[in-house]
């Protein structure tokens, strides 16, 4: 989603050094991008936006010592070169980015309108530099600033520079920020990653404060602007490389990575479960919540507890949460799945049972994120960055998680380890044994040709089910949905014709008879069955052996699905690491 990144300091050529944060950035998702560099002599901007992708090379040609630039996902316009951001006021001298969304833009842009501002953007984001303009009559810069974010409704983060002023000002209340301190030169941006080639110092803004970069650091708190004492935190860990390396796309470079990730996590977070399941011993009503894929684990954690630890645990998309929190009190525990910690839903859900004195416990894969920052009780997936959109080894590291939880609260810390072990090596024979790839690579070629696709199963693969169709449809944009195989008689099987593909997940488990009479009921009305079982069966038109490994036989059905959405993308000629429409780490409601 939107990422930002701005610079200040006379030891760098700003824009330069804007452009290769941005490309940092680019993962996030994002549709056009746009840097505004002060121009000394011109008391202005510089400014150049484009749609589409960074290109390769800076090019732009002036030096500065002060610039700010913005990877745009578009909201509110559509996707042109006037709605990239940065946006300027009438006088071209206040330069803003935005992320997040301005709920009462329409009403401030109507008393602009009604006082001569002109408008060049469908955007909600230029009410803002409008807005600064008017203030600046009256007043400084920093209350300026202050006092038009203050009018701002909804969950927002704007950086801004005015031409005439050395200070960058940032506030936010919603998207992340974050502040790097070097010598004589301060950065910021909306992920740790641009910062962390230039300093090691950073200050992670909070909601609802401002901060001003220009000869120092300077932190206030908002709406009334008092002033904080600035909290330097030093990172100690180094920014991983970015690099597919040998694969072709990040995407099967994470798919292959995840034998690793799933031992890494069996071998070494002992201490780390038994911490996490005290606490999940001693909460009175555990909700799990998390948005698209982590939701997915999030329902499968429901069936593992239930399965295993004979525990109930409630789960909800972060996004409905604040519909259900009512009874929520001090005994509660949410316990949050977020590869980013960024979601912003997961984040509104987790602000609101922190109101109501309710414990956050969040699983997350990035260090310092907002939700990791939030939460009382910080589980870290150790998965290594994920780059590419559609997610993959942070689904299975959160599935592995909760399989050693379940074990740990009935005290078999042990198995839970060893199932995880068998499900790593399980994994790594499926993405390397060339005749399970050959055949997953036919049925891609087949499925690329198709409109819909189904995916059944019950019990833990019904999660499964839904899991494998949103990776299906996010990279191959073929339509795919993901059943509960008692439910397809219930009204979905009306739309099975011939050869319409469904794949079956049919493991060794108490759902193995019924979920192969629903695929006998779809086989009979002419669909084309994929079985990914432990063994044939006569029903199946295709068939993919993944052997039975006990809990992490839903890992495993997850990842042959994965294989295959990357495929069915290749041969359509698609990006899988970069989806249209889609982004990595979701800001906005
Ligand atoms: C799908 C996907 C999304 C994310 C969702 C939540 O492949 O990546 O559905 O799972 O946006 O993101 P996190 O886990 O960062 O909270």
């Amino acid at each position: 989603m939107c990422g930002i990144f701005a610079y200040t300091g006379e030891k760098n050529n700003a824009p330069e050094l804007i452009f290769e944060g941005l490309k940092s950035l680019e993962y996030r998702g994002y549709d056009s991008w746009g840097i505004a560099a002060r121009i000394k002599e011109k008391k202005g901007f510089e400014v150049e936006r484009n749609t589409g992708k960074l290109p390769l090379k800076n090019s732009f040609a002036k030096k500065s010592d002060f610039a700010i630039g913005h990877t745009r996902w578009a909201t509110h316009g559509g996707v042109t070169v006037e709605n990239a951001h940065p946006h300027l006021d009438c006088t071209k001298k206040i330069a803003v980015v935005h992320n997040g969304i301005i709920e009462n833009y329409e009403s401030l842009k109507k008393d602009l309108l009604k006082k001569g501002h002109k408008f060049t953007s469908d955007t909600d984001t230029e009410v803002v530099p409008h807005l600064i303009e008017e203030y600046l009559r009256k007043e400084g810069f920093a209350s300026s600033v202050r006092d038009v974010f203050n009018l701002l409704k909804g969950f927002n983060a704007i950086v801004v520079s005015y031409a005439p002023s050395s200070e960058i000002i940032a506030c936010k209340n919603g998207s992340p920020l974050i502040a790097g301190v070097g010598k004589e030169e301060f950065f910021l941006a909306s992920d740790l990653s641009a910062i962390l080639p230039h300093t090691k110092k950073v200050i992670f803004l909070n909601d609802n404060q401002m901060a001003i970069l220009g000869k120092n650091v300077r932190i206030f708190s908002l709406p009334k602007g008092r002033q904080l004492k600035p909290k330097i935190e030093k990172i100690d860990f180094d920014p991983e490389k970015s690099s597919a390396g040998k694969y072709k796309h990040f995407m099967l470079k994470e798919i292959y990575e995840q034998p690793k990730v799933i031992l890494n996590l069996a071998k070494n977070y002992s201490t780390q479960i038994g911490r996490l399941s005290k606490v999940i011993k001693e909460a009175k009503g555990i909700f799990l919540i998390g948005a698209g894929t982590a939701y997915h684990a999030c329902l499968s954690g429901v069936y593992l507890f239930s399965r295993i630890s004979k525990k109930h645990i409630n789960t909800v998309f972060a996004s409905e949460f604040n519909y259900l929190e009512d009874f929520l009190n001090k005994k509660s525990l949410i316990i949050a799945l977020s590869q980013s910690g960024e979601t912003v839903d997961v984040i509104e859900s987790l602000d609101r049972a922190k109101e109501k004195g309710s414990k956050i416990a969040a699983v997350t894969n990035v260090l310092g994120s907002t939700i990791y920052r939030l939460s009382d009780y910080k589980f870290l997936l150790g998965a290594g960055p994920e780059k590419a959109v559609a997610s993959t080894k942070a689904y299975t590291a959160k599935l592995s998680v909760l399989i050693l939880l379940s074990y740990s609260l009935i005290g078999k810390g042990k198995r839970g380890k060893e199932i995880l072990i068998e499900t790593a090596k399980e994994t790594e024979r499926i993405l390397n044994d060339k005749k399970t790839t050959g055949k997953i690579k036919q049925l891609a070629s087949l499925i690329s040709k198709k409109e819909h696709v189904f995916i059944i199963g019950r019990g833990l693969s019904y999660p499964s089910a839904l899991e494998a169709a949103l990776k299906i449809k996010e990279v191959s944009y073929i339509h795919t949905e993901g059943l509960a195989g008692g439910e397809l008689k219930h009204g979905p099987i009306a739309l099975i014709s011939k050869d319409t593909p469904c794949i079956v997940f049919a493991p060794n488990d108490e759902t193995y008879n019924s979920i192969i009479s629903n695929a006998t009921e779809i086989k009979a009305r002419g669909g084309t069955i994929i079985g990914i079982s432990f063994k044939n069966s006569s029903v199946f038109d295709h068939f993919i052996e993944v052997k039975d490994v006990n809990e992490g036989v839903y890992i495993v059905q997850v990842v042959v699905s994965q294989l295959l959405a990357y495929y069915i993308a290749i041969i359509k000629k698609l990006d899988p690491d970069k989806p249209r429409n889609l982004a990595k780490s979701v800001t906005v409601k």
